[in-house]
C-alpha cells in the first residue's frame, strides 16, 4: 500500500511531508515554513530586537558601502547585480539607493521563486528607486543564474544574503557555492552574508523569542500540512524547541510532541503516531568563523577577495571570486 501510494505524490511537498513523517527519527524542511503566513511571520521576526542577523547585515552595508560598491562597479563599467532570494529587498535598497546617488551603470536582477514577493519589491522600486534599472526573474536560482549566466558578458555581482547559507547543512552549502561558481566569470562577484559564532545565548535568544513568534514560525510547516494537505495537526500540542551547539555553530530547531497522539493527513492517506516527547527536527541555522568559510570556499572552488564585518562582529559579509 504505502509504495503504491508514493510513487503517486502530485508535489515535492507532498512527497518530502511523506518521507520526513514515515522516517525515524522524523524530519521536516524549513523551506516549507514559507507560505504567505510563513512570510509575514518572517518579516516579524526580522524586526524582533533579539533577531540580530538583519540590523547586523545593515550596519555592515551601511558601514562599508562606498568600499563595496567600488568593488561591485571597479572600472565604473555597466554591471548586473543579481539577487538570489531577494524578499522584501530592505538591505539591498541601502545599496541600490547609493549606486544610484553615484549614478552608476548597473540593472539590478532579483531573483525569486515567489512572482508575488518579486512584484511587491517591484512596486515598491517603482516608487522608492524610480531610477534604478529592474528586471525580476522568477524560478530556482540555478535555473535563472544559468539563463543570465549565458545571455551576457555583462560582469555579475551575485548576492545572497540574510545568512540564507545557514539553513544549509555543509554538505548543501558547498553543492550551492559550487553550483553558483560554475556559472561566474573571472571577474564576477559573490557577495555573501553569514552570520558568526558568538556568545551561545545572544543566538538562543534569537531563535527562541518569549513572544513566541519563532515558535509560530516553526509551527508553520504543520499548520501548511493541514492546509495544503489536509491533515489534523494540534499546533498546541507540540513545543518549539531550540539547541545551539557552540562546538558546531548549528542552532538546530524542533517540533517536539508534547504527549502521545496521533495525526491524520488525508491527501497522502497517512496517519502519522507521536510518542510523548517525540521529536521532529525542522530546521538548522548554522554559526561560522573565518576557518569554516575559508574550508566552504575552497571546497567550492572560491577563493576569497574580501571581508566585511558590523560594528559588535557579530555578521560578516563575503566577498568571493572563481579560483
Ligand atoms: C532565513 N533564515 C536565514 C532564518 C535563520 O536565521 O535561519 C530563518 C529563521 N528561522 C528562525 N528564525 C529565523
Amino acid at each position: 500500500m504505502q509504495q503504491e501510494i508514493q510513487t503517486h505524490f502530485k508535489t515535492a511537498f507532498e512527497q518530502d511531508v511523506y518521507k520526513g513523517l514515515t522516517e525515524e527519527p522524523k524530519h521536516l524542511s524549513s523551506k516549507y515554513f514559507y507560505d504567505k503566513k510563513g512570510d509575514k511571520l518572517f518579516q516579524d521576526i526580522m524586526n524582533m530586537p533579539e533577531y540580530y542577523l538583519t540590523d547586523a547585515e545593515f550596519d555592515v552595508l551601511d558601514r562599508h558601502k562606498e568600499e563595496i560598491i567600488s568593488l561591485f562597479s571597479e572600472k565604473n563599467e555597466n554591471f548586473n547585480l543579481i539577487e538570489l532570494g531577494a524578499g522584501d529587498g530592505k538591505k539591498t535598497k541601502l545599496l541600490l539607493n547609493y549606486l544610484s546617488e553615484k549614478k552608476i551603470p548597473f540593472k539590478y536582477l532579483p531573483i525569486d521563486i515567489s512572482q508575488n514577493a518579486l512584484d511587491q519589491l517591484k512596486n515598491s522600486l517603482q516608487i522608492e528607486l524610480p531610477t534604478v534599472q529592474v528586471s525580476t526573474q522568477q524560478g530556482t536560482y540555478f535555473e535563472v543564474l544559468a539563463d543570465i549566466a549565458k545571455l551576457t558578458d555583462t560582469k555579475k555581482v551575485i548576492l545572497f544574503l540574510g545568512s540564507n547559507i545557514g539553513n544549509l547543512l555543509h554538505e548543501q552549502a558547498i553543492s550551492f557555492l559550487s553550483n553558483v561558481q560554475q556559472l561566474m566569470h573571472e571577474d564576477d562577484l559573490f557577495f555573501v552574508g553569514f552570520d558568526q559564532k558568538k556568545n551561545p545565548q545572544t543566538i538562543l535568544d534569537a531563535y527562541n523569542d518569549k513572544t513566541g513568534i519563532t515558535a509560530a514560525f516553526n509551527k508553520n510547516v504543520l499548520a501548511r500540512i493541514n492546509t495544503d494537505l489536509g491533515g489534523n495537526f494540534n499546533l498546541e500540542h507540540f513545543l518549539h524547541w531550540e539547541v545551539y551547539d557552540p562546538e558546531t555553530g548549528t542552532a538546530k530547531s524542533f517540533l517536539v510532541s508534547k504527549k502521545e497522539q496521533h495525526v491524520r493527513i488525508n491527501q497522502l492517506d497517512l496517519n502519522v503516531s507521536f510518542r510523548p516527547w517525540e521529536t521532529i527536527h525542522t530546521e538548522i541555522s548554522q554559526k561560522y568563523d573565518d576557518k569554516t568559510v575559508a574550508w566552504l570556499a575552497q571546497q567550492s572552488g572560491l577563493a576569497i577577495k574580501t571581508q566585511f564585518t558590523d560594528s559588535k562582529k557579530q555578521y560578516k559579509n563575503y566577498v568571493f571570486k572563481k579560483k
